[in-house]
């Protein structure tokens, strides 16, 4: 008995580690999703793109600094579940009715979408931390 619970729980990390990654292979939406981050701040061009364009096109001002949520919801919370394909549904048309903005005229937004998307789900998954971003290579 007490052999078997210390197996468990030896068990318990690997399988929480094979967890993700057998998500992304089963959910290609997941899957499609590449960043690179290192100590929490640095990440790839592409994704520093993605970040750039959530500056410039002001999200935070009703989804919050740290995409926690005010006028707007949680992206924290909404990116545990949004596929690419419904972001870019919401990003170009908007839900106008609701308070969301159409942003299908940004040119930034047209060239950074899925940078952006890759953005906001390292933030959701915790691996980009919030506040400013850096590129991988500088100091
Ligand atoms: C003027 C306020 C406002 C701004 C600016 C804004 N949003 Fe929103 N956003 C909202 C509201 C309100 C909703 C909720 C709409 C609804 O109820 O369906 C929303 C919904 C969303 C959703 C869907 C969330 C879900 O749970 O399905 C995403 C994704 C999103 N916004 C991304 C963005 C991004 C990216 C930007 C910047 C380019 C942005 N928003 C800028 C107000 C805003």
């Amino acid at each position: 008995m007490k052999g078997r619970s210390i197996l468990l729980l030896a068990a318990l990390p690997a399988a929480l580690f094979l967890l993700p990654v057998v998500y992304a292979q089963n959910n290609p939406s997941v899957a499609q999703v590449a960043f690179k981050v290192v100590d929490g701040n640095k990440v790839d061009s592409n994704t520093l793109q993605g970040w750039k364009t959530w500056r410039a096109l002001a999200c935070e001002r009703c989804h919050g600094a740290q995409q926690q949520g005010m006028v707007g919801p949680s992206l924290i919370d909404a990116f545990k579940t949004l596929d690419k394909e419904e972001f870019h549904r919401t990003v170009f048309g908007g839900r106008v009715a609701k308070g969301m903005p159409d942003f299908s005229s940004s040119q930034m937004m047209q060239k950074n979408w899925e940078n952006l998307y890759a953005y906001l789900k390292g933030r959701s998954d915790g691996q980009i931390k919030p506040g400013d971003l850096h590129a991988i290579d500088s100091q």
